[in-house]
């Protein structure tokens, strides 16, 4: 899994604001606030018709190299309500707090975890001085209720983190896959948290959407395997990354581990918020196992087919967040360069990786007024689209179409002009390096297919 030849030599480029990347996905279609008519609810989004596109090429990579790959590994796909007992035995009931405080002048909330160490020792709002009220705690859980009838409903919750039903489904999947350990359940689901400081765009949402391993091993072989993942997957986010340098291994402190944690590592990546989480990969060992068998009474250990030795799987985590990963790689691929002219017209490009860029080709006839020049780009949008997200444009100059695929991040535009009509060759422009290379139509597909689909 390596970058293309196509993905940027890009130079450091500044951090940039997170204002920008709002900006571009709503102009573009990729992002917008959820109910913006009714004034929009803090921490939940909707994403347009480039934004899915780019998510699912996300999910659909992820997928792969993490499922397709492993033939140690199989997918499930969970529910987002489960019994409400599973998260008594998750431990998220009675442990999936923030402790938050409040300014008594300006009224504004902040976690305590996130507070500088100053302002928590005197006391003081980083805000602005004021003083701050006894901290409260909260938990994140988000509770909905099952049943219509009053006294019979039943109060559960909307799942905390998505990794809990593999667990749940754990012993279905091993007899019915045959699965033996060492092996992986994955799956990409949506998670709820009532976060109480919900901010910074996609960072950190109330509906937001993870991709989890869990991968169960014999105790012994723990190091090991925790070893392996944490490596595969800095080596995954470091193949569809421009800034390599903007990102690392950080391992928890002992107060910064979670319930179900004994040891943990976070990917971290460097935006204009500083290094933040982007993956963690934790060791839970047989907390989730072990605790479901005491809640639920079913014997969840496994049986050694070849030595009979009976115990309960430890396991290894690896659990991202697919929005994340969209900010990340915005954030990763947006730049503005300035106009080579030195008039006052920048070029704004995303840089993504191929593989991953909603639309992968512009079919774009030079002139929209010549027929012939029309009908073989339209010939040739209608054959890419069949393979690929193909995009036809004739609308305005060549320039600003070239312009305007760029800001979305689309690798390849292809031109078809009156040498076409001629010799049946296109220009193709790629978009990093701006460079252009004249091919025959019977090459395009290959050519295309070969920049554009991992492998
Ligand atoms: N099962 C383990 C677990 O849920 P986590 O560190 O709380 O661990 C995993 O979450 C990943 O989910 C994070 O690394 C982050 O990418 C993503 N994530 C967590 N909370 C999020 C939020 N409020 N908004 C967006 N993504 C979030």
């Amino acid at each position: 899994m390596t970058q293309t030849e196509n993905t940027p030599a890009v130079q450091d480029t500044p951090l940039v604001p997170i204002e920008d990347i709002v900006s571009l996905c709503k102009r573009r279609g990729f992002v917008y606030p959820n109910s913006e008519i009714y004034g929009g609810v803090a921490g939940i989004f909707d994403f347009g018709p480039l934004g899915v596109e780019l998510r699912n090429n996300i999910r659909r990579y992820w997928w792969w190299s993490m499922v397709q790959l492993h033939d140690n590994v199989v997918g499930i796909e969970g529910s987002i309500i489960t019994h409400p007992r599973v998260w008594e035995a998750s431990g998220h009931v009675e442990n999936f707090v923030d402790r938050l405080v409040e300014c008594k002048k300006c009224k504004q909330r902040f976690r305590i975890d996130h507070l500088p160490p100053e302002n928590l020792e005197q006391n003081k709002c980083p805000n602005c001085g004021g003083e701050l009220l006894e901290p409260r705690t909260f938990n994140l859980l988000m509770e909905t209720y099952l049943g219509v009838i009053e006294g019979e409903r039943m109060k559960t919750y909307l799942r905390g983190e998505a990794c809990q039903n593999i667990y749940l489904d754990y012993d279905n999947v091993q007899k019915s896959s045959r699965m033996q350990v060492p092996f992986g359940i994955c799956q990409i689901g949506k998670a709820f948290r009532n976060e109480v400081t919900p901010r910074n765009f996609l960072f950190r949402q109330r509906e937001f959407e993870q991709w989890d391993l869990q991968f169960f091993v014999h105790p012994s072989e723990m190091e090991k395997w925790f070893d392996y993942w944490k490596e595969f997957r800095f080596n995954w986010y470091q193949g569809i990354i421009t800034h390599k340098d903007r990102m690392r291994l950080r391992e928890h402190g002992p107060d910064e581990l979670a319930h179900y944690a004994k040891k943990a590592f976070d990917i971290e990546y460097r935006t204009i918020l500083g290094w933040q989480e982007w993956e963690g990969i934790h060791w839970r060992q047989d907390w989730d196992l072990s605790r479901h068998s005491e809640y639920s009474g079913e014997d969840l250990s496994y049986t050694d087919p070849l030595t009979k030795e009976r115990y309960i799987p430890w396991i290894v985590e690896t659990s991202g967040g697919v929005d994340r990963t969209f900010l990340n790689l915005l954030l990763d691929a947006y730049e503005v360069q300035p106009d080579p002219t030195g008039k006052d017209n920048p070029r704004t490009v995303l840089h993504l990786h191929p593989w991953l860029a909603p639309v992968k080709v512009a079919v774009l006839p030079l002139q929209k007024n010549k027929e012939e020049l029309v009908k073989t780009a339209k010939g040739i949008h209608n054959n890419l689209k069949r393979f690929m997200v193909s995009q036809y444009d004739d609308i305005q100059n060549i320039g600003r179409r070239y312009r305007r695929q760029d800001e979305i991040g689309t690798p390849y535009c292809v031109t078809i002009d009156f040498q076409t009509l001629d010799d049946q060759t296109v220009t193709v422009r790629e978009r990093d390096a701006m460079s252009q290379i004249r091919i025959h139509i019977d090459e395009l597909m290959p050519y295309l297919l070969e920049r554009v689909t991992w492998k």
